[in-house]
């Protein structure tokens, strides 16, 4: 199932916060699924504003990443999920749904990640709040 959200329609909850430098930010979440149509086992593949978006539950807790293998595209978020680790059912390539990271190549190029809150049963996803940040390894022909 994949569920579609355009933001230009829309009603998106509007928070605000102090960020790290105690200047008041806006953060505007928008809600893509009830917390119990997330399977455990899998992902729950959203679209939001054209962006696939995979989301993954474990115990209680809920992370965003982007839904697109980086190696051929596939969707991750019909991989297999074991704890925190999704594998693309494509080829095997695994991702930690937290950080966006292959867990064994840290220095890679993570997949982007998502802020997400719950209320209630209500799941929220804020895609202007990424929660890592592309990495590249410095030094190398195109480093600095
Ligand atoms: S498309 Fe994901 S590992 Fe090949």
């Amino acid at each position: 199932m994949v569920r579609l959200f355009d933001l230009r329609h829309a009603a998106a909850l509007t928070i605000s916060a102090l960020d790290e430098h105690g200047v008041n930010a806006a953060l505007s979440f928008v809600s893509v699924a009830r917390l119990e149509e997330i399977p455990t086992d899998r992902g729950l593949r959203v679209v939001v504003d054209g962006i696939g978006i995979g989301l993954y539950r474990v115990d209680e807790t809920v992370y965003a990443m982007e839904d697109a293998c980086p190696h051929a595209g596939y969707p991750l978020s019909e991989g297999e999920l074991d704890g925190c680790v999704i594998s693309c059912r494509a080829h095997g390539w695994p991702f930690d749904i937290r950080t966006g990271f292959d867990p064994e190549h840290a220095d890679g190029f993570p997949i982007p990640c998502f802020a997400v809150e719950i209320d209630g049963n209500e799941v929220r996803i804020d895609l202007a709040t990424r929660i890592n940040e592309p990495r590249r390894r410095s030094g190398g022909p195109n480093g600095p």
